[in-house]
């Protein structure tokens, strides 16, 4: 992180305790820190003790005279090359998503045009009431990077998730932004989402697909350091920030650009590509026929995108595919593995009972030519951090 320059707001949570730690490790890695610190961020930590360990003056007040006079609060908000917040609290997380300004801090959020992380902590119920998940969901769609929360005892007693992501998560968050993870220089190939195959000008065939488990790899690859190509159906979920974004529609169109983007150290095939097309996509709406008969619909099979790369001249050193598989889930995906040529599978349930398609959680079992793997059931961006993490040391 050298002589990287860093703008830390420290919010009133409790875990501002941890600041000090996160601060002293962010400046051993060379980070420059400029600490902005809240009213009520000053109830848990001393602008003294953060001055100390930024060795930087500690900026609280919107409206001194003298900071304006040495650094205007625009300024200030733009020298930075990120915008770390953390704690942030569910109040602060409000403000920014409302684009309130009514203090330094907020101030600073809503003049900024550098990217801005944050590492929300605030008890349980808080973090789950409707208005802070609509608040998160509202703050990723302004790009927003959002680090953890992590489940957890909390200083109130209560558990569940809402405890700051840890010191070390912060720090690996932070050094892959500046591109300083373990996947720096490497560049990881990610298909999402469905594909939507026209019957005519106005109908397609489709699957249930959401794209949120493509959508959370591709961000936790992003995280390690690694440039991202996302090849895309229409999903639900709009695709990561930082990434390289390619939208399509068709398997057809998925196969050619996947094949334009190698060579890739890796590829990921989260995508739902529908197995069938249409033989002959019809030019114009096809009518109701007055005799009623309904129209015969002729399929072709679709290009296997997996399978293909798998094969290639360019086939990058880590190809991994994903099963969804409705029963006999190891052994189909074991086979699948084989069939395709893959490195591995992740293999999961998706009878409808499970909730995993569409849904925010996922179990998988990671299936390589050692064996299989389970996985307890976690949420999609957790199943994402982990693969992440596995791609990482499988290309080191
Ligand atoms: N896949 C692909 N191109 C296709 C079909 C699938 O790249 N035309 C990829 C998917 O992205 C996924 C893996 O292959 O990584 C497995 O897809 P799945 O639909 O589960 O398997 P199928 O090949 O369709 O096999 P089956 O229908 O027997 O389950």
């Amino acid at each position: 992180m050298n002589e990287k320059h860093i703008l830390l707001i420290i919010s009133g949570g409790i875990a501002a305790v941890k600041l000090p730690e996160l601060i002293r490790r962010l400046t051993a890695q060379g980070a420059r820190i400029t600490p902005v610190l809240t009213q009520s961020g000053a109830q848990f930590v001393t602008p003294l003790s953060i001055a100390a360990l930024a060795r930087s003056k500690v900026f609280t007040e919107l409206f001194d005279l003298t900071e304006e006079a040495q650094m205007g609060h625009i300024e200030l908000s733009r020298a930075a090359d990120l915008v770390l917040v953390a704690p942030a609290t569910a109040q602060i997380m409000a403000k920014m998503a409302q684009g309130m300004a009514d203090d330094l801090a907020t101030t600073l959020l809503l003049a900024t045009d550098t990217p801005v992380m944050i590492a929300p902590s605030m008890n349980v119920r808080m973090w789950q009431h409707p208005a802070t998940q609509r608040n998160s969901k509202r703050l990723q769609e302004d790009g927003v990077q959002i680090i953890g929360p992590n489940d957890g005892e909390m200083a109130c007693g209560e558990y569940g998730p809402g405890r700051m992501a840890e010191v070390d998560e912060i720090l690996a968050r932070v050094a892959g932004f500046f591109r300083n993870g373990p996947l720096s220089g490497r560049h990881v190939l990610v298909t999402s989402g469905p594909t939507h195959e026209p019957i005519d000008p106005v109908r397609y065939i489709a699957n249930r697909s959401s794209g949120a488990q493509g959508t959370a790899l591709a961000a936790a690859l992003r995280d390690l350091g690694a440039r991202v190509s996302f090849v895309t159906g229409p999903a639900r979920v709009p695709p990561p920030k930082g990434v390289d974004v390619h939208p399509v529609q068709t398997a057809q169109e998925m196969l050619t650009a996947v094949e334009g983007l190698l060579p890739a150290d890796a590829a990921v095939f989260t995508a739902a590509v529908a197995d069938w097309r249409m033989a002959d996509a019809h030019g114009q709406k096809i009518k109701k026929q007055s005799s009623g008969a309904p129209p015969v619909l002729q399929f072709a099979e679709n290009p296997d995108i997996l399978a293909r790369v798998s094969a290639h001249e360019l086939r990058p050193q880590l190809v991994v595919g994903f099963a969804a598989e409705t029963e006999h889930v190891i052994d189909n995906a074991t086979s699948k593995r084989l069939r395709k040529g893959c490195d591995w599978i992740v293999a999961n349930d998706v009878t409808p009972q499970t909730g995993i398609m569409g849904g925010a959680h996922n179990k998988i079992t990671l299936i390589d030519k050692a064996g299989a793997e389970t996985w307890d059931e976690m949420p999609k961006i957790d199943v994402a951090r982990r693969l992440a993490q596995r791609i990482a040391d499988a290309l080191t």
